[in-house]
């Protein structure tokens, strides 16, 4: 497919479970897990995106350059846009598709690879659904960031075993799926993490730490003194906590006391570069965007991922150019006003 329209028409055909929406904000999916949509109320996933829109960008037009630099780099690899795929797991059962997650997965950091970025895999229940996107991750000579879920040593000691043995960037771990009621009541179960346990962790691997919920300045500060390399400033796209705060209303408190000691990545919400550039302008060094981009490759695998990612960075270059930013270091505090 040319147009990202057409890949949108495509995945509302395919997707039984999710409405693929004009605006994706977790309003008609409010409460539908399994499905895309947000925990109880679904409150936290709306207020992701209601959250945004409280934030303005400031025009600055007296400039003496015409171009513009999305580029930038995550733990020294060199990317076009500061924006990644955000681990989505369970394909089949949220978004009601005959596609498995290693095929979304395998589909997914392809089309990031083509649009010269990284994609972050997910994680279940059985060990397969961390093991196979990793696979996908060696397969494409490192370029992916595998997420293991907070399990019990159990659960933990043998994927950490298989990804020590595989080529990937980074590994994240996703903390607040303590909150996910099926992976409480699993066999092995997710627990809540300590600091020792997340040193332990750190200490484990040889790759970058990404330590990925976090929405307190406290919690920042616990992954700092755990080790971690990186933080997603996250509620999980809501679905782990109902009434929680958006992750852009926490990011700006929590950048200033990190105070770059550690990689500030945010996801919840974001659906365009203006988006991305708000982020950025609150102390975020990227983005992650997770169900636009698991629906582009429902709609047209690769291409769809590819043609997402594109969009976002046309947009964000825009929205640098309109902003007097050059490069991604220009953006900062001053180019934005949060008006509630
Ligand atoms: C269906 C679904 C599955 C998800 N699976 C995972 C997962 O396995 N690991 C993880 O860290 N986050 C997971 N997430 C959370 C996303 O990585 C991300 O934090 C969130 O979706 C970002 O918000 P956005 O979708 O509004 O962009 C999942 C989210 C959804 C909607």
């Amino acid at each position: 497919m040319k147009n990202l329209k057409d890949v949108f028409i495509s995945a509302k055909e395919k997707c039984t479970l999710c409405n693929v929406c004009v605006e994706c904000n977790g309003v008609v999916c409010k409460g539908k897990i399994p499905g895309p949509g947000g925990k109880g109320s679904g409150s936290s996933f709306i207020r992701n995106s209601l959250k945004l829109k409280d934030v303005k960008v400031v025009m600055n037009l007296i400039n003496d350059f015409s171009e513009v630099d999305t580029s930038t780099t995550l733990f020294n690899h060199n990317v076009d846009l500061p924006v990644y795929a955000a681990p989505i797991a369970g394909i089949k059962n949220n978004f009601g598709v005959e596609i498995s997650d290693k095929d979304y997965n395998s589909m997914m950091l392809k089309g990031c690879d083509m649009a010269n970025t990284i994609g972050f895999t997910g994680d279940g229940i059985s060990i397969d659904m961390f093991t196979l996107p990793v696979d996908e991750i060696d397969n494409l000579k490192g370029h992916g960031i595998c997420t293991i879920k907070p399990w019990v040593t159990q659960g933990t000691k043998p994927r950490i075993d298989y990804m020590n043995n595989k080529n990937v960037l980074a590994l994240a771990t996703d903390i607040d799926s303590a909150g996910l009621a099926h992976l409480r009541n699993s066999e092995v179960k997710v627990e809540i993490k300590s600091v020792q346990a997340l040193k332990e962790l750190k200490d484990s691997i040889q790759v970058p730490l990404i330590v990925k919920g976090i929405m307190s300045v406290k919690a920042a500060m616990c992954a700092l003194q755990a080790g971690a390399d990186a933080i997603v400033v996250s509620n999980h796209g809501g679905r782990c906590l109902d009434e929680s705060l958006s992750a852009i209303e926490v990011l700006h408190d929590i950048a200033i006391a990190v105070d770059g000691r550690m990689t500030i990545l945010v996801d919840g919400g974001f659906r365009t570069g203006g988006d991305v550039f708000k982020a950025l302008a609150l102390g975020a060094n990227g983005v992650l965007i997770g169900r636009p981009i698991t629906i582009s490759a429902i709609g047209d695998g690769a291409n769809g991922v590819h043609l997402y990612l594109n969009k976002i960075k046309d947009e964000l270059a825009d929205t640098m150019m309109m902003c007097g930013c050059n490069c991604i270091n220009d953006i900062n505090y001053d180019c934005i006003k949060v008006i509630n």
